[in-house]
């Protein structure tokens, strides 16, 4: 079997990001920015580092901040030129896109994370895709999409980066009903989009991080309203499990969910603690408070 290269990453921010309101009124969730950094950069980054050449991103109203950002700033470069602030100027230059790389399209109703996806349907085609979710961060040795895309190349099929969370709070994510194990590979027997705690088939909840073959389009095609009366992507993989290798890959790294305040400052956190021009004052200013 030959496996498809992994060149595409879909990037849903088409949701109203309603919990960091009144923040999220004027500016896109994903434009919230971790320590100097928008979320959206971090995904991007990710995904640029695990070889995705092309992206899309599902937007919505209000979101055009999001476009922008990957624009050239050619204002701000001419100026940081002038006063010769080479650091910083180097730093836009390093980020810039590839012309034609960034894509985006239109969710006109936040009716889910399926449909998000079914929106970029013309730029996934026939080809595998990586989809990230920017409010979920995830700090780790090797980038979390490098870990997902070397177990794609290694199954040639569906992967889902995959956590244990507590069971009162897999009501929140999309749950697998699991299989063998090998390694850090599960196989996935089926997949329930927000379980009540008591019935969830185990407690190994997916992130947003995913690898997908083109074909969970169809099954999405279809419009099936699910947990929320949302369209659903958990219930249209669910469909695919049998037809193709489907795994979770429980990865390495932590990861914070940015959509959720506590999990916001927490990465604030662990993020300034993990760079050496901030770590060390960080670790002071943490002392201090927790003496005080
Ligand atoms: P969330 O469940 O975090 O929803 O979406 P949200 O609207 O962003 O935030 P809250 O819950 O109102 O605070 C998970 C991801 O799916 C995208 C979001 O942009 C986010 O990346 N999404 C969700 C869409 O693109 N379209 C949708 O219809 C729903």
């Amino acid at each position: 079997m030959s496996i498809r290269p992994l060149r595409k990453a879909v990037l849903p921010v088409a949701g109203l990001g309603t919990r960091f309101l009144p923040a999220t009124k004027a500016i896109p969730k994903e434009m919230l920015p971790v320590v100097d950094k928008p979320l959206i950069q971090y995904a991007v980054d990710e995904a640029r580092a695990a070889g995705i050449e092309q992206f899309c991103m599902v937007t919505g109203r209000g979101k055009t901040a999001l476009i922008d950002h990957f624009d050239i700033a050619f204002e701000l470069e001419s100026t940081l030129a002038s006063r010769h602030k080479d650091d910083a100027l180097e730093m836009l230059r390093s980020e810039r896109m590839e012309p034609g790389s960034i894509t985006t399209v239109r969710q006109q109703v936040p009716l889910g994370l399926g449909h998000a996806i079914w929106c970029a349907r013309v730029f996934i085609g026939d080809d595998p895709f990586a989809i990230l979710l920017p409010d979920d961060l995830v700090l780790s040795k090797t980038p979390c999409l490098q870990q997902l895309a070397d177990a794609y190349r290694e199954t040639g099929g569906n992967v889902v980066a995959v956590e244990n969370v507590p069971r009162e709070h897999v009501s929140r994510y999309g749950v697998l009903k699991t299989g063998a194990e090998h390694g850090n590979l599960v196989e996935v027997l089926g997949l329930v989009e927000k379980p009540k705690p008591e019935v969830a088939p185990s407690t190994l909840s997916i992130i947003g991080r995913y690898v997908l073959l083109p074909e969970v389009v169809n099954y999405l095609a279809r419009m099936d309203r699910g947990a929320g009366g949302e369209v659903q992507l958990t219930d249209a993989m669910a469909k695919m499990v049998g037809h193709a290798p489907f795994h979770g890959l429980k990865f390495e790294g932590r990861r914070f969910d940015c959509g959720d305040k506590a999990g916001y400052l927490e990465a604030q956190l662990a993020f300034a603690l993990a760079r050496p021009d901030l770590g060390s004052s960080v670790r002071n200013f943490l002392k201090a408070y927790a003496d005080a």
